[in-house]
């Protein structure tokens, strides 16, 4: 977030004393806010106590002579790094899936290209109105990301249901994980179009007998993302799955399976990729010999001792194969301790691309948590993120590959120019020059 510009547009519903906690928490993080507040929205907080907190004017008047010389509402957009619009009144929801500009706020947002963020918050009945269930659907087909509306209790009392706006803490991750925040901005809707996209997620069950099996702690919450993130960035994403407890990301080919024989199995049917992602905490071993029924606890008799034998590799595999080896294979390693060694390790024994690092040790909390900080460790060094939501990991990832897979074909079509250059200054040796 740190020197980030968010323009903050704030509607005109009772969620909006929320926004003054979510700026001073991204003033916090070190990024600039500026605010837009609709006129409904002066009839909830005060643009004085916003503009104590922004250290900056407030917009609210598009035909205000003087905030129209100064700034204007087209640079209000061109400045920011992305937009977010909370709390997402109904009727704000509704003109801007209809493309309606009759105040500032709408006139901002008609006239904007940056990546666009909205925190509905209104009565349940409202939220669940098909009028507005279809303005969100329009708004997510254009693009437009949503975070919330929560469950729970709404301020009118003995109302409930889904229509609270989510809380700071989510705002900021959702934030995060916004193109032009959390990575170059470059990867941006599109920049993966016409790209396949494989990645594993979440852990393998290795049965024991029928009912026992050995599994880990992976949620599968940092794969689903980076399959969301791909999505987003128009990737025809095949998403392999372990058993998790998250549901199928919309738009994604989500295959089930449960052990590291299905899942590698799997990967082969789903081949070939332009880019393959293996986050799934693959169990490294499994039991050698399962048994058909259940194992019994028999009166003093021992107790059964499990023969491991190893899982197949799927990075290595997939890294070393000689023909349909996608451009960029990319592993995960899980440590809790030496994290950079032995991501540096396995970059060379696996012979994949990239290596994202995380320390999983138990204080970290990552495994299952919503937070990540990783390391992408590469032939060329390695870069070490700070701390974040797994969904801003996995914006920020994506974005990385896109241009890393913009770059090897800029490679490429270079080796590829550079040799018919040759070819040409040397004739006699163009037998020799081989065209890749
Ligand atoms: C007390 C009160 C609370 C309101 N709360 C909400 C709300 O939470 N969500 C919403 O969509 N509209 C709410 N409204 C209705 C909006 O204020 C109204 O639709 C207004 O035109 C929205 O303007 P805006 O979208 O330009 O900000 C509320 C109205 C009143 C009087």
């Amino acid at each position: 977030m740190k020197n980030k510009r968010i323009l903050l547009i704030i509607g005109g519903g009772i969620a909006a004393y929320k926004c003054l906690d979510l700026i001073r928490r991204l003033r916090e993080f070190g990024a600039g806010v500026r605010v837009v507040m609709t006129r409904a929205a002066q009839e909830f907080i005060t643009p004085l106590s916003v503009s104590a907190l922004t250290n900056e004017r407030v917009f609210t008047d598009l035909f205000d002579l003087d905030d129209e010389r100064e700034i204007g509402h087209i640079r209000l957009s061109r400045e920011a790094d992305a937009i977010i619009v909370a709390p997402a009144t109904a009727d704000l929801i509704a003109k801007i899936a209809g493309g309606h500009a009759n105040d500032l706020a709408t006139s901002v947002l008609l006239a904007s290209d940056k990546a666009l963020l909205l925190a509905p918050a209104m009565n349940p009945r409202m939220w669940l109105n098909p009028a507005t269930q279809r303005n969100v659907c329009q708004l997510e087909a254009d693009g437009v990301r949503f975070v919330g509306p929560e469950e729970g209790e709404m301020a009118e009392r003995g109302e409930a249901g889904p229509g609270r706006m989510a809380e700071t803490s989510e705002l900021i991750s959702a934030l995060e994980a916004m193109p032009g925040i959390a990575g170059s901005g470059k990867a941006l809707l599109g920049s993966l179009s016409g790209k396949h996209v494989v990645i594993t997620s979440g852990p393998t069950h290795e049965p024991i007998d029928p009912v026992r099996y050995i599994a880990n702690r992976s949620s599968g919450k940092q794969g689903h993302a980076i399959a969301i993130a791909a999505q987003r960035a128009g990737a025809k994403v095949t998403l392999i799955s372990g058993p998790v407890d998250l549901p199928d990301p919309s738009g994604v080919d989500t295959w089930h399976v449960e052990t590291a024989t299905e899942m590698k199995d799997a990967v082969a049917g789903a081949l070939p990729a332009d880019i393959a992602v293996f986050c799934a905490a693959v169990a490294d071993w499994k039991v050698a010999e399962q048994v058909g029924q259940k194992i019994k606890k028999a009166k003093g008799a021992p107790s059964p001792t499990l023969k491991l034998v190893t899982n197949p590799d799927i990075l290595k595999t997939v890294a070393s194969l000689k023909s349909g080896r996608p451009k960029l294979v990319v592993g995960f390693a899980a440590e809790t301790e030496k994290v950079i060694d032995h991501a540096r390790a396995k970059l060379a024994s696996k012979g994949c691309d990239l290596i994202v690092a995380n320390d999983v040790s138990a204080a970290t909390g990552v495994m299952g948590g919503d937070r990540n900080s990783v390391h992408l460790v590469t032939h060329d060094g390695e870069i070490s993120w700070p701390e974040m939501s797994k969904d801003a990991v996995a914006a920020k990832l994506i974005d990385e590959l896109a241009l890393r897979l913009g770059d090897s074909k800029l490679a490429e079509s270079t080796k590829k120019k550079r040799g018919q250059r040759r070819a040409r200054a040397k004739p006699k040796k163009t037998k020799k020059v081989r065209k890749t």
